[in-house]
């Protein structure tokens, strides 16, 4: 059975594995981690564009039946210029959707530094609802705190209020967590923001893309869920610790080399 491809700049895209578990209990990943590059929120819109490529290309030649870019800032700047002979899914599109048909008015969107740059959330969001205001805000120090593990810690705490203070005084309704490893912040982020504010998992509402997209195709998986595998392009023992956070079992890795 051929396995759905996900790629992500490091280990973060596992909490979009995480979410296809949840919906497509029974299709198996194969899942690469660039984590030669890491990190892609901090370099240009050309260079991540071409990383993407080469790990579509990889993924493509090992026979997945599709992939799903589950890095924020590679969605955001690569995909419009991919070429892939298989179905290609972005977290950008899945996540705009989720948050246009649940805000009452004023979005938030946190992420990588090209992540925002790129407005192509604020782009897809006008697209949804014009009337929608939108307002963005990079955090690029959420994704070194989350792989140190300080998912709940005052040092992060302090951090995200102070990210988040501009976006709480435009009065937002909806946050969309516009990066891999935001979702893993979601408890610290719905206390500071309070009830009154909906938290959108781009992760999640792809995943739920995937499975209408997949089924209206005929192309779901059945039967017993085959094991995923994970491709990793360095630092493999960081990427295990993890990724047996992340999915709550430990994973098998193959050292793979792109040049
Ligand atoms: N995966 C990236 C994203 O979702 C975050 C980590 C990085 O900067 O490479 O934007």
């Amino acid at each position: 059975m051929k396995p759905i491809g996900v790629f992500d700049s490091g280990v973060g895209g596992l909490t979009v594995v995480a979410a296809l578990r949840r919906r497509l209990p029974a299709e198996p990943v194969l899942y690469l981690g660039d984590t030669a590059r890491l990190p892609y929120g901090t370099k240009s819109a050309e260079t991540v564009a071409r990383y993407t490529q080469r790990n579509v290309d990889l993924l493509v030649s090992r026979g997945v039946k599709g992939v799903v870019v589950a890095c924020n800032t590679a969605s955001a700047v690569a995909l419009p210029r991919l070429r892939s002979p298989v179905p290609v899914w972005g977290v950008i599109e899945p996540g705009a959707r989720r948050a246009a048909a649940r805000s009452r008015g004023r979005v938030g969107v946190v992420g990588t530094e090209s992540t925002i740059r790129s407005d192509a959330y604020g782009a897809a969001l006008r697209r949804l609802r014009p009337e929608l205001a939108v307002a963005s805000e990079a955090c690029p120090l959420f994704v070194p705190l989350v792989e140190e593990g300080w998912l709940d810690d005052p040092v992060t705490e302090q951090i995200a209020s102070r990210y988040l203070a501009p976006l709480v005084a435009r009065g937002i309704d909806t946050l969309v967590l516009g990066c891999t490893h935001y979702p893993l912040l979601t408890p610290l982020l719905a206390r500071l923001l309070g009830p009154g504010v909906g938290l959108v998992d781009s992760g999640e509402a792809v995943a739920q893309q995937l499975a209408e997209d997949l089924g209206r195709a005929g192309l779901l998986a059945s039967g017993r869920r085959h094991a995923d595998h994970f491709l990793v392009t360095d630092a493999a023992e960081r990427f295990g610790r993890l990724a047996a956070e992340i999915l709550g079992n430990p994973v098998s890795l193959e050292l793979v080399e792109l040049v």
